[in-house]
């Protein structure tokens, strides 16, 4: 098992020694190794068990910082540096020879963010290189977003956990890239497409026909629970029709009692989206956790972060 601490120097120690740890962030909680040593970056692969074709996002703990590893930025990725660093937004920009292609699974663009976690940029400033780091899940399953998740999932192997509290966001990151100066979106997160737009304008939504780069978030299953999981578009018909199966429920927010369900979790009681998106990935742990038959969830209404977690809760029904 791995040790749960928040010592920051010890977690920056064993990252200069070229191993890995879990660290949080706003989102999730990420397996982080040093993005500028090969052999590092390799363990998490390793860890993860996640194939190399799928590259890495970097981390890094200072705005500044994005010119050393990246080139050629448009205006506009300035526009929302400005407007989302520190903080859940991914860029993807053209990377300089510094950063191996290992990290960028031989992709051209290298994924960049700066987390906005007090305890993860205190580390990244004890560092004098980049943090590659995915979320600290098995490859598939659901991020965690506690160091508990982190411990159950991957815990005997790695040595340490730098333990931040519960994840304030409680989804990934967003994703863009850039062409011809327009924003293109590559994975829906933490950040709307409303509040991305707000600042650059109307963005292109990238899809598998028109864009290569698939991100494991075009994937089609990801995020997925080992208990049989049902998206539904409403709860009480599709908990009826399971009537005599052991069900877990993942309500947004109250609904009323039933003999039928086995176990509840109410996201958020005053049916706040922000919150909802907090305990997600919580409540699916949980309930993947209770050997039940099935996990049913209702969608949310599709604008907003409701069209994240929609993202999210569809690819977790479609092991
Ligand atoms: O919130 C987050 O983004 C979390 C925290 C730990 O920062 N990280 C995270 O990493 O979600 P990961 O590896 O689980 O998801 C990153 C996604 C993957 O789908 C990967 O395919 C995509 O980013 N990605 C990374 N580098 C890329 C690149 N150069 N081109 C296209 N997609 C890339
Ligand atoms: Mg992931």
């Amino acid at each position: 098992m791995a040790t749960i601490g928040n010592d920051i120097l010890k977690a920056a120690e064993l990252l200069q020694k070229g191993e890995v740890v879990a660290i949080p962030t706003e989102t999730v909680y990420g397996l982080a190794a040093n993005a500028l040593n090969e052999n590092a970056v390799l363990k998490i692969f390793e860890v993860k068990q996640r194939p190399h074709y799928n590259p890495l996002i970097i981390h890094i703990g200072n705005k500044n910082q994005l010119e050393l590893y990246t080139q050629n930025i448009p205006n506009i990725a300035y526009k929302l540096i400005d407007a989302f660093w520190p903080g859940p937004l991914t860029l993807l920009l053209p990377k300089k020879s510094i950063i191996s292609d290992l990290v960028t699974a031989g992709f051209p663009d290298v994924a960049v963010r700066m987390p906005n976690h007090k305890v993860t940029l205190e580390l990244l400033s004890n560092l004098d290189f980049p943090l590659a780091a995915p979320s600290a899940n098995p490859f598939g399953y659901i991020s965690p977003t506690t160091s508990q998740h982190v411990q159950n999932q991957i815990g005997e192997k790695i040595e340490y956990i730098l333990d931040g509290g519960a994840c304030q966001k409680g989804v990934e990151s967003t994703i863009v890239g850039f062409e011809n100066n327009r924003v293109v979106l590559y994975r829906l997160g933490a950040i709307t497409i409303e509040e991305l737009e707000n600042i650059a304008g109307k963005i292109l939504l990238a899809n598998k026909e028109t864009h290569t780069p698939k991100t494991s978030g075009m994937l089609p299953y990801h995020y997925a629970p080992l208990t049989p999981f049902i998206l539904c578009e409403n709860i009480l018909l599709e908990i009826e029709k399971h009537s005599g199966k052991k069900i877990g429920v993942i309500s947004f927010s109250k609904i009323e009692k039933n003999e039928n369900i086995s176990e509840i979790v109410i996201l958020s009681a005053e049916g706040k989206l922000e919150e909802a998106a907090k305990n997600l990935y919580s409540a699916l742990h949980l309930l993947d956790s209770k050997k039940l038959d099935v996990i049913i969830a209702q969608k949310f209404e599709e604008k907003g972060l409701g069209k994240t977690l929609n993202d999210r809760l569809i690819k977790a029904s479609k092991r």
